[in-house]
C-alpha cells in the first residue's frame, strides 16, 4: 500500500467556458498521508471550497488527476463513479443547509446505509443507531428532525452521515468554523477521537490557523487558486516563509479575529493522544 491515500496532481478547475471561463484552482498538487489529516488554509475566495468539491466530484476537474489510493476520481464518468463515491465524503460549514430539515436523524444517517447496499431496515436502524450514539447523541435524537438540534449537534449528524457511508477520505469544509469556540473544540475532539479509532484520513480546509495547527500535521497555504507554500504545519505556521502566511498568521492573531481559537485544553487534550499513539506504534 502507498503512504499516501490521496494523491492530486496538477488539478485544475475552471468555472465557465471559453472567453469566460475563470480558473478557481490553478494546476495544485498535494498528497495526503494515510490516516493523516493535510489542512488547506488561505483568504477567502482563495479555491479551497473548490478543490473539495472536486475531490468528492461536486464538480468535474477541467484537467489534473485525484488518485485515491490507486484510483483516478477526476477522470471516471458518473457510472463508474457510483461505486467510488462513498469512498470520499465531505461534512459542510453549514450543519443548517446541509441537511434535509423534513427527515429524522434516523433517516438521514440510514440512507446512506441503504445505498451501500443494506437492504434489512433492522440493521439499517442497528446500524444509525450506533453511528448517532458514536458521535455523542442520546437514542432520542434518532426521532428529531435538524431544526430541534443545536448547531454543534446538528454537526454531530452530519458526521455520522458522513460516517454511514464507510468512507476513507473525510474532507471537513469549514466544518467548525460556525460554532461556538467550545462546542467547535468539542467536535474537534470528535473527529481526531474517530480519527484514532478508524484510521480515517482526513483533508481539513479552514482559514482559522488556531484549529489547523492542532489538527493537522501538513498544511497547504493557498492563493488566488494556487499553492503558495507546503509543509508540516507545525513549522510553517511558527516559521512562515511566504510574505502571504506571515500576513495570514498577523491577521489571524489581531483582536476580533480571534474567535474561534482552540482552546487550549483542546490542544492539550490532542497533544496528549497523538504522544499515546506514538508511544504505542514506537
Ligand atoms: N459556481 C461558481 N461559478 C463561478 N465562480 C465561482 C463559483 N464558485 C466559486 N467561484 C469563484 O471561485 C473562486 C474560489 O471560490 P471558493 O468557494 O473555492 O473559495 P474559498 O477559498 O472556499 O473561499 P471561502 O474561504 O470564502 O469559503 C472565487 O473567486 C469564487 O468567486
Ligand atoms: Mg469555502
Amino acid at each position: 500500500m502507498a503512504d499516501n491515500l490521496l494523491t492530486v496532481r496538477n488539478l485544475v478547475v475552471e468555472y465557465g467556458t471559453g472567453q469566460h471561463a475563470f480558473r478557481a484552482v490553478d494546476d495544485v498538487s498535494l498528497t495526503v498521508p494515510r490516516g493523516g489529516t493535510l489542512a488547506i488554509v488561505g483568504e477567502s475566495g482563495c479555491g479551497k471550497s473548490t478543490i473539495a468539491k472536486a475531490l468528492v466530484r461536486l464538480i468535474k476537474p477541467t484537467s489534473g488527476s485525484v488518485d485515491l489510493d490507486g484510483t483516478d476520481l477526476a477522470t471516471l464518468s458518473e457510472r463508474e463513479l457510483r461505486p467510488q463515491r462513498h469512498r470520499v465524503q465531505m461534512v459542510f460549514q453549514d450543519p443548517f443547509g446541509s441537511l434535509d430539515p423534513h427527515l429524522t436523524a434516523h433517516q438521514i444517517v440510514a440512507e446512506p446505509i441503504a445505498v451501500r447496499g443494506e437492504k434489512s431496515k433492522k440493521v439499517q436502524r442497528d446500524k444509525a443507531a450506533a453511528l448517532i450514539d458514536r458521535v455523542g447523541l442520546p437514542s432520542s435524537a434518532l426521532s428529531r428532525k435538524p431544526p430541534e438540534f443545536s448547531g454543534g449537534q446538528r454537526q454531530r449528524i452530519g458526521i455520522a452521515r458522513a460516517l454511514a457511508s464507510e468512507p476513507e477520505l473525510l474532507v471537513c469544509d469549514e466544518a467548525t468554523s460556525a460554532l461556538d469556540v467550545s462546542v467547535q473544540a468539542q467536535v474537534l475532539d470528535l473527529l481526531a477521537e474517530l480519527q484514532r479509532e478508524n484510521g480515517l484520513t482526513y483533508l481539513f480546509i479552514s482559514h482559522n490557523l488556531g484549529v489547523v495547527r492542532a489538527i493537522s500535521q501538513d498544511c497547504v497555504v493557498m492563493r488566488a487558486g494556487k499553492i503558495v507554500e507546503a509543509g508540516r504545519t507545525q513549522d510553517l505556521l511558527s516559521r512562515p516563509h511566504e510574505e502571504y502566511t506571515q500576513r495570514l498568521r498577523r491577521s489571524a492573531l489581531e483582536p476580533g479575529l480571534m474567535t474561534g481559537i482552540k482552546p487550549r485544553h483542546l490542544i492539550r487534550h490532542i497533544a496528549a493522544s497523538r504522544a499515546a499513539e506514538s508511544e504505542k506504534s514506537a
